[in-house]
């Protein structure tokens, strides 16, 4: 079956004998032994529960992956996944990462005995420096909330040779138009209340992987850490997906129209968005991906202010977030990457002009018009 297919009939069906099209919601916190010596594949929810595996096989078969597994947010799977590290392990971070992955690395791993080094560029960095300690290689492409694009394929190949594992934070693409692990990873994160989801309104986080051991060591770690994804939302997360690639065409659609409009406009400094021709990270978002995330980051000129530019908005919400129906502007330097110091912010190259638009899939003239009128009024 081909992807859009699979989307809406892939996962479950209903084992109940009452053949509904969509697989139950199974509010069940433990479940009945047929005896003392019987254990059968549900015993209590936290470890496996029929609406929560439903939508963990769905998200696998969707990625090409033997094993999935649903947390109950991006940052628990997230967190799951750098439970496999062990004191005196070091990892390899891209530099510009969302803001809770870096809060959870500038101050967690420093109590566990963990490394890290940031870097700012993996497309050229020498890996023949890499130190024996280097267990993990965690990379979000895009990254946030630059849109920088780090070749997958030159970082699995490097990082085989070593032994180290290659975990991709999947979130702004998703399976619809990349897939990591046919590329080497090992394993792929989402943030899965952003397009998966895709309409704003739970919080989920998925882990994917191919490896045995790997997925056996998740699973454990996931039914003792306990932090998974409850049946209601599972049975959300499984009907978000079912549009998952008709949205995400759409925000390709509307996010390549906002780039290009904006790039045009005399009151913008700079655009940043992969899937403009005239971005450094063109050619390479095309040989590895299918296609564009929703969101772009731009700065506006001295000669326009941001603030008047955010608060005149009508249709682009002030929030955080991203990857839902609706389009969404937000400020990183105080809102998604305010876990920065104001140093690191600059040394990466966020700072107080940078906006981060996540577009929705609204008329597009709307949200061009929206921009306009908002662009005209925030004239100095
Ligand atoms: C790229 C990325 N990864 C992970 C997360 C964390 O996800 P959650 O908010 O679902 O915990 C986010 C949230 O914004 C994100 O944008």
């Amino acid at each position: 079956m081909k992807y859009q297919t699979l989307a809406i009939h892939g996962g479950k069906k209903d084992d109940s004998g009452k053949h509904s099209v969509n697989y139950p919601i199974y509010l069940s916190s433990t479940f009945v032994q047929p005896d003392l010596e019987q254990f059968e594949e549900f015993v209590y929810s936290r470890g496996n529960n029929p609406t929560r595996n439903a939508v963990e096989s769905l998200a696998a078969q969707l990625e090409g992956a033997e094993h999935g597994l649903a947390l109950a947010t991006g940052m628990a799977a997230t967190s799951l996944v750098f439970g496999l590290l062990k004191q005196g392990d070091k990892v390899l971070i891209n530099s510009n990462v969302y803001g809770g992955t870096w809060r959870f690395v500038s101050n967690i791993f420093a109590d566990r005995g963990i490394a890290y080094e940031t870097v700012s560029d993996f497309n050229t960095y020498d890996f023949s420096r890499i130190d024996e300690s280097v267990r993990m290689i965690f990379l979000e492409t895009p990254s946030n909330p630059l849109l920088k694009i780090t070749d997958i394929r030159r970082i699995t190949e490097a990082a085989k040779e070593k032994n180290i594992l290659t975990v991709v934070d999947n979130t702004f693409l998703t399976s619809y138009f990349q897939k990591p692990l046919e590329l080497g990873a090992d394993i792929v994160v989402y943030s899965a209340t952003k397009y998966y989801a895709g309409h704003s309104d739970i919080l989920a986080g998925l882990v994917l992987v191919n490896d045995e051991q790997l997925y056996t060591r998740l699973k454990f770690l996931q039914n003792t850490l306990g932090g998974i994804l409850s049946p209601l939302d599972s049975f959300l997360l499984t009907r978000g997906i079912r549009t998952l690639g008709l949205r995400m065409e759409r925000h390709q659609q509307n996010a390549l129209a906002v780039a290009k409009y904006l790039a045009g406009h005399e009151a913008v400094e700079d655009v940043y968005y992969p899937g403009l021709e005239s971005s450094e990270n063109y050619a390479l978002q095309r040989s590895q991906a299918k296609g564009d995330v929703g969101v772009l980051s731009i700065r506006l000129k001295d000669s326009h202010d941001s603030k008047k530019f955010v608060k005149n908005l009508k249709i682009f919400g002030l929030a955080v977030s991203l990857g839902g129906v609706e389009s969404l502007i937000c400020h990183p330097a105080t809102m998604t990457h305010e876990s920065y110091a104001p140093e690191l912010q600059r040394q990466i190259g966020i700072d107080e002009k940078l906006l981060r638009l996540a577009v929705g899939i609204e008329d597009i003239d709307d949200l061009t018009g929206d921009l306009e009128q908002a662009l005209e009024k925030a004239k100095r």
